[in-house]
């Protein structure tokens, strides 16, 4: 997803640090220096507008939550939500979800969210879905042993193709979702794109993957 270009973004992130970390290689290792607390640190990588990190963090005010993205414009949308919401668990990054090594220690990040991550349905693509195996490498360096990717998609070619990027890398399918709507899934929050697809009647899926 590309958004158009969003005048003074730049400047709108740089004049709130308190929720943009600005030089998050200083952070590495530090996280809960930023933070100010120990709590555990969950990320979304794509995090978009921010409809979902900003509810999980008004829902869970113990956890520490890091919004990802790699566009200025999207994250200075975020950003508006962080600001409108109030909540102060909630850390915002412009950087790529491929050089996450760089801003996170070894196990520094106790699980992650993936949400209707692009699809790049091309084959001559497959190594820019978040789901890809070198993407799975990174992430499985930041998280715990046994670390936890909880991935949600209404596109059905890109679920199936990252149940099988996941079991091809040893992790465990610990639940899957083919209707996540209609299930007894409790205290779901949903995206951007969650609220905008599954309006248009959409199927939503979910898996929680697990490392070995
Ligand atoms: C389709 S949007 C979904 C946004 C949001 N998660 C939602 O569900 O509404 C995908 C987002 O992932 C971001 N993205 C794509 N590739 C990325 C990467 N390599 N690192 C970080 N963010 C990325 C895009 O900029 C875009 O904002």
């Amino acid at each position: 997803m590309r958004v158009r270009k969003r005048k003074g973004a730049e400047e709108h992130l740089a004049n709130h640090p308190q929720y943009v970390i600005l030089n998050p290689e200083d952070a590495k290792g530090k996280w809960y220096e930023v933070f100010g607390n120990n709590n555990p640190i969950h990320i979304e990588v794509g995090s978009g507008k921010g409809a979902f990190i900003t509810g999980m963090a008004l829902q869970n005010p113990h956890i520490n939550y890091i919004g990802i993205d790699i566009q200025l414009s999207v994250l200075s949308y975020a950003l508006d939500k962080v600001l409108e919401s109030g909540a102060t668990n909630v850390k915002l990054l412009r950087v790529d979800g491929s050089s996450l090594t760089n801003y996170f220690e070894d196990a520094e990040v106790d699980m992650m969210y993936l949400n209707f991550s692009d699809p790049w349905p091309k084959t001559k693509h497959e190594k820019r879905r978040l789901t890809y195996k070198t993407f799975l490498d990174t992430y499985k360096q930041i998280l715990p042993e046994h670390g936890e990717i909880h991935f949600k998609t209404d596109n059905r070619g890109l679920f199936e193709y990252s149940l099988a990027s996941f079991s091809q890398y040893g992790m465990t399918l610990k639940q899957v979702w083919l209707d996540l709507h209609a299930s007894n899934y409790e205290g779901n929050v949903m995206t951007e794109y969650e609220a905008k697809f599954s309006s248009k009647g959409q199927v939503i899926y979910r898996v929680e993957a697990v490392f070995n």
